[in-house]
């Protein structure tokens, strides 16, 4: 097995752009909302942190609008969106929404929540509900911690073209999908 894998020579790069190596995905849409005022910027650095209870961790940077609504809300939703709506999602990560409702700007349609106060976002395949359950790294790393009280999904499709972001403008489109169901402990799964 190990003799056919291929083997990279491999050079020196600038740690600052790594994130072409490590970015997640999907790049999502947080929605937030904080006395009558509403707001959505794109986020790429999230990442999954526990099962039950259900807890993601994101970076929301301190000069962002969003920031302000979601720490003093303490409620966000992460909507995903799916591939079609990659240009939009790439103008909503360069725009503010202290000048402009980004809703109106994009024509997006927000929906009510179950539980915060923040809207979903109908265009988007998935909303999730967040709680701030965390703030302890928000002062130090603009890290929010959040646990996901409700998720909203659809029936189908399972696994729709996602858009993941890999710095410099460049975005990568989920692709083919690979079951290794067979190679999982269980409780793996
Ligand atoms: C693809 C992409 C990913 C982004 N990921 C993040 C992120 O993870 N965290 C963050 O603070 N800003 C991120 N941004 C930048 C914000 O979306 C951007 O600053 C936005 O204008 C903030 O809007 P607001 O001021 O209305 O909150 C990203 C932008 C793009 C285009």
């Amino acid at each position: 097995m190990g003799a056919e894998m291929k083997r990279y020579k491999k050079m020196d790069f600038p740690v600052g752009d790594i994130r072409r190596f490590l970015e997640p995905g999907p790049v999502v849409l947080v929605s937030s909302a904080y006395k009558g005022e509403r707001n959505i910027m794109t986020m790429g650095w999230h990442t999954v942190m526990e099962f039950v209870p259900s807890l993601v961790g994101c970076v929301i940077s301190s000069g962002n609008h969003s920031y302000e609504l979601v720490s003093r809300s303490k409620e966000c939703v992460i909507n995903v969106p799916t591939a079609d709506l990659a240009r939009i999602v790439a103008r909503i990560g360069n725009c503010s929404g202290r000048e402009t409702d980004k809703f109106k700007k994009f024509k997006l349609t927000d929906a009510p929540a179950e539980h915060v106060g923040a809207p979903l976002i109908a265009e988007c395949y998935a909303s999730l509900e967040c709680k701030l359950a965390d703030g302890l790294m928000v002062g130090k790393y603009n890290f929010f911690i959040f646990e996901v009280v409700k998720a909203h999904v659809p029936r189908v499709p399972k696994y729709p073209k996602t858009i993941h972001y890999r710095g410099g403008g460049q975005f990568m489109v989920s692709g083919r999908a690979l079951d290794l169901r067979r190679l999982f402990r269980p409780e793996m799964l």
